[in-house]
Formats: structure tokens, sequence, C-alpha cells
């Protein structure tokens, strides 16, 4: 039976409990870690959030309390009076290992059934059953410390902002749809029958107008919601720092957001991010990581090998060079022990990022193995070691296709390399890069449009603009992201604040006057009132959290995520909801067949 505190009050944290407490009586509250009976003498292992502490119950302690801890099983929720003692055996190890409490007082405050799976940090048990039961996940001390520093950062983040003068503002929840490019969730209207609210992908336009309000500097440690593929670094619903200053340029943001990062570095893991952080451009990072968003804590950078390639008698070489694209190719060091068959798998690979094949030559030391040898004479399959700086024991990898193909074949292929041998074991580095000049559209074969590549009220570079109508492809924006260890951070630009722009890029992404109206139309009649020039950028808090507490998946550092299917099995959301709600949606639902929804 379930008892009550009854005026009793915890005086320590479990995990708190050191050599300091101890000839003192105090009393700890928490759940049973684990229960060993050694016949006179039971040990109780009891764990609350700063840590465990063993406590032990003995019939010349106290006779009640040794009765009643017999009776414990894993995850009871109890309270222990008692004095500490030092322990005859300790354990260096743990943090409370020197000592235990003489329990002399027990109280049940709750009994467990046999819990589904077992609270320990190094747990095996599958990702179904862990968010199912998230509430005992939840109590692992390893889920505990990240969600420690969730907070601190977030902290460490509202200080900095502060000091900073920025003001945290909410911005709705309930909105029109934000266009960062993702499907939106939707919310039906009571009101307005038909009618429908967007969850926001960002706040974006909020925080645009309250620049127009004159706040000046804005912050929020925002929910969005995007309804897009999920993959380990993405969440259906995800929390951004969301930033927005006026009266800004470039270099503004992004000093301002290096002083954020260093801090949260320093504040939370006493690690020294030099800044200013280098900078690359867009054109750079495809160029020589195929990415925009390399992972610079290696090498094997992308060259261009398309002058050497043109002088080969190979026709996929020759095909795509007169085509318009090009022959590159990677090095890796020590790649020349791979056998054939993980050569080919890597042939399949390329394969996967609409690469035609994947031609190779190996160093070995009886000689040169190439299946394109036969196209080239010595001297120029010499010219393409030299150019690569290959050695003995090195692999050249080459890609021949036009440049976007390349780019991602090769730019994947250098990732998947990098694991498959096991580069960055051990890698203990934060290698930040802000990627800058990226392009301002990109274009949509499918839709044979361009389409804004970050979102449409990006400004474009200055001397760009003139080609803004008659090469919109080659027009680069005021646009940033800031990329660590080959993960895209977080991002921003500068925006358009002149309507008459605004009004020309929504010309070029296809927008009819009266289209960008009804979308955007209360921006645009803000703008009409003086608007200043503003900037801003957003982080992935969550992503920030998984480098913080090193892990690559972000369910880790959400308290209730969902699953790949963006499904809860804990609360199972999404679910059926009763027809009267519907009714008063005036909404009905039509049931897909397999068959209809495979159309
Ligand atoms: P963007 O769309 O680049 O920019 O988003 C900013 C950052 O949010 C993180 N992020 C996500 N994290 C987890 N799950 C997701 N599904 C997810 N989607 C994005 C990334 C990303 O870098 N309004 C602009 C910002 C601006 O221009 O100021 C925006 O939302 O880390
Ligand atoms: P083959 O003469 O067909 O054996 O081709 C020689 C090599 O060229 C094989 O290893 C192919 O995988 C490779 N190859 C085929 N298409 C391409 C391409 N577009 N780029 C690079 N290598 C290719």
């Amino acid at each position: 039976m379930a008892e009550t505190l009854n005026g009793l009050k915890r005086t320590i944290m479990c995990g708190d409990v050191t050599e300091t407490s101890i000839d003192k009586k105090i009393t700890v509250m928490g759940w049973v870690q684990r229960k060993r009976n050694l016949g006179g003498l039971i040990f109780v292992d009891l764990r609350d959030k700063e840590g465990i502490l063993q406590i032990v119950f003995g019939e010349e302690i106290n006779k009640g309390a040794f009765e009643k801890a017999d009776t414990l099983r894993s995850e009871y929720c109890i309270a222990v009076t008692g004095m500490v003692v030092k322990r005859e055996s300790p354990n260096e190890t743990m943090k409370t290992g020197m000592v235990e409490l003489k329990g002399e007082e027990l109280k049940i405050l709750s009994e467990s059934e046999t819990p589904p799976i077992y609270i320990k940090d190094d747990l095996d048990a599958s990702e179904n059953i862990r968010l199912k039961y998230r509430y005992l996940d939840l109590r692992r001390l390893d889920m505990q410390k990240i969600f420690k520093v969730r907070h601190k950062t977030a902290k460490a983040i509202r200080d900095y902002l502060d000091e900073n003068l920025f003001l945290e503002v909410e911005t709705p929840i309930l909105n029109k749809s934000t266009p960062e490019g993702a499907r939106d969730y939707l919310v039906p209207s009571r009101n307005y029958p038909g009618m429908f609210y967007a969850l926001p992908q960002s706040p974006q336009l909020f925080k645009q107008l309250l620049m127009v309000s004159g706040f000046d500097k804005y912050f929020q440690i925002a929910k969005c919601f995007r309804d897009e593929d999920l993959r380990a670094n993405r969440q259906p619903e995800f929390t951004q720092v969301d930033m927005e200053m006026s009266f800004v340029e470039e270099d503004d943001v992004i000093a301002l957001s290096e002083g954020l990062i260093k801090k949260i570095f320093k504040d939370i893991l006493d690690y020294d991010v030099q800044v200013p952080i280098k900078r690359m451009t867009y054109k750079e990072a495809m160029e020589k990581y195929g990415s925009d968003k390399p992972d610079l804590r290696f090498g094997m950078e992308i060259q261009d090998i398309s002058n050497i390639a043109a002088r080969t008698e190979f026709g996929v070489f020759k095909g795509a060079l007169e085509n318009g694209g090009s022959v590159r190719a990677i090095r890796v060091p020590g790649a020349a022990s791979m056998g054939r068959k993980d050569i080919d798998r890597l042939g399949e690979f390329v394969k996967t990022y609409k690469a035609k094949g994947l031609a190779w030559i190996t160093i070995k030391d009886e000689g040169i193995k190439s299946p394109i040898a036969k196209f080239m004479s010595e001297d120029v399959m010499n010219e393409i070691i030299t150019k690569m700086e290959a050695e003995k024991g090195d692999a050249i990898f080459i890609v021949a296709d036009k440049n976007k193909t390349v780019f991602a074949a090769l730019g994947a292929l250098r990732l998947e390399l990098a694991r498959k041998l096991e580069i960055l074991k051990d890698n203990k580095e934060f290698n930040f890069v802000w990627i800058t000049e990226f392009p301002l559209l990109a274009y949509d074969e499918e839709e044979q449009r361009y389409t804004a590549e970050h979102h449409p009220f990006t400004m474009p570079m200055d001397e760009d603009i003139q080609y803004l109508e008659s090469d919109p492809g080659r027009v680069r924006a005021k646009a940033y992201d800031i990329v660590l260890n080959g993960e895209e951070l977080g991002g921003g630009s500068i925006r358009i604040h002149d309507t008459k722009l605004q009004e020309r890029m929504f010309k070029v992404l296809g927008f009819t006057q009266e289209k960008a109206w009804e979308r955007f139309g209360f921006l645009m009649e803000a703008f009409k009132f003086g608007p200043p020039p503003h900037g801003g950028l957003a982080f992935g808090f969550d992503r920030m959290i998984m480098f913080l507490c090193n892990t690559d998946n972000i369910k880790d550092v959400i308290a209730f995520p969902k699953n790949q299917n963006a499904y809860c099995p804990m609360s199972e959301a999404p679910n059926v909801v009763d027809d009267k709600q519907l009714e008063e949606l005036s909404i009905k639902t039509v049931k897909k067949d397999k068959e209809s929804s495979e159309e």
C-alpha cells in the first residue's frame, strides 16, 4: 500500500551524498535501482536524478525497516531516513561510492510492477519499447544528463541574448502557411468551415514583422513543425533558436552568432571554439566536398581531372565532357588494399546518387590496377596519379557526369569511405564552417521553374541583382549556413526590405501579383511602412544538443519524440477523433483503401 509523506522532508539528493555527509542523519527519496539480500543484510541502490546511493538495511540497524526492505522490488518509489557511514568496501568509480546510508526508517511511497525496460544506462531495449514507455526511459541517468544539458544550453542562450539586448517574443502557433519548403501541418478551423491554420515551419514572417515594429533584436526558442521525411537528425516537431536583428549586414549576424556558439561550448563543455569561424563559399564547398555542408575534419577533397580525362580514349569520360559535364576524382589514402567486392559495392553506392559508374585506380606494391587503364597511355595514367598526389597504398575514385551528379556522388562517396575506413574514429574536434554566397534560386526540373533556395525573402547579393530576370541561376544570396562536422546547425540571411525588389523576386518565382498578395500580403503591406534593413538566423536547437551530448539520434534530446513514421507509440498520436468533433469542423474523412492509395 502506498504511504504518504506525512510531513517527511527530503534533506539531500542521493547523488549528492559524499564523505561530507558522514555521521549526519539524512532523508533521501527515489527509486529502487536494485536490491540484494545477503541474509543478515539487504543492500538497496536508490536512484534519483542526481545519482545512485547505496543503502544498507539490517536487523541490527532497525528490524522493522529491514523486514520492509525485503519486500522492495525494482522501481518501487521509497523514502529512507538514516545515518551516513563510511563504506567498508568503497567503490571509487561512483561519486557516492565512499559512503552508504544505514536505513533506519523506510516508507514505501508507491510500488511498481516489473518495468518493461530495465532502467540502466547501456540499455539494449528496442526503440519502440523505449518510446512506448518513454517516462521510464527518461528515468535513466544518461537521459537525465541530456535534459540538464538542454536546460543549461537554453539558459546560456537566454543569458547571452539578453546581454546583447535581444527581446524574447512568442509568435503564433496557429498561423498562415510559412514558406520554408516543407509540407505544412494543418489545423482545421471551426469558425471558418473549410479553412485551415498551418502550424509554423518557422517564425520567419513574424520575426520580420517584429523588425517593422521596431523591436530591433528579437529571439525565441521556438517550436517549429514540418511534415517531411524523417531522418536521424529530423523530427516533425523541433525547436529553433530563432533570431532577427535590425540595421545589420551579414557580418553582424555572423559575429553575434559566433559569440553565442562560443559561449555555449564554453559553458557546457568547457571547449574553446576559435572565432572568427572560417568561411567558405557555396561554390567552393560544392567543388571540393560535393556538399553545402562539408565535413572538414578530413581531407579527400574532390579534384577536377577533366583536362587529363579529355586525353583518354574512354567514351564515358569524353561523353560527359562533351555534354558540358566534368570528370572529377578523390584520392583515398590506404584504400588500395580494398577488395574487389568492396570496390564493386562502392560502384553500386554511387549509383544511388545517379552516377552511371565509378572508375578507380589502385596503386599497389605490385603496380597500378584500374579497369580504365586500357583506355589511356601510361603517361596519361601517371598524369592523373601525379595530379591527385597519390602514393603507394592509395586509391583514386573517379566519376564522370554532369557536374550536379559528379558532386553528389563523390561528396557522398567521400563520407561513405570515411565511415568505412573509420577515419573519424575517436575524433573529438568540433569543426565549424560558415557556408556563404548560396545561390538565391534553384531550378526545379519537375515544376520547370525557379524556387527559392532558402525562402523568398532572402536578399540577393548587390552585384547580382542585375541578373535577377536575365540569368536567375547565377544570382547569389546574402545567405549563410553554419555547419558543424558536416551537419547543418543553422542558417539565415539578410532579408529583402524593399517592396519593389520583393515584387521582382516573387515574379521570378512565378507568383502572380495576386498569388503573392494572397500568401504574403500582410508582410508586403507591412513593408509599405518603413521597414528597417534586417536579417537573422535560426539554429536547430535539438541538433545543437545532439553535438553537446555526443549523440547522433535526435530522439535522444527530445523528451517525447515521434518515431520514424511521425507516430508517438506512447500516446498513440495521431489518432481518430469523435464524429462530433469532425462535425463541428465540417470535416468528413475519406477511407483510403490500399488499392486507391497506391494509385
Ligand atoms: P532553416 O529551415 O534552415 O531556416 O532551419 C533552421 C535550422 O533548423 C534545423 N532544422 C531541423 N531540426 C530538426 N528537425 C527538423 N525537421 C529540422 N528542420 C530544420 C536545422 C536548420 O539549420 N526561418 C529560417 C531561418 C532564418 O532565415 O532566419 C529557417 O527556418 O538545424
Ligand atoms: P567498362 O569498360 O564498362 O568496364 O567500364 C570501366 C569502368 O568505368 C568501370 O569501373 C565502370 O564502373 C566505370 N564507369 C562507368 N561509367 C562511369 C562514369 N560515368 N564515371 C566514372 N566511371 C564510370
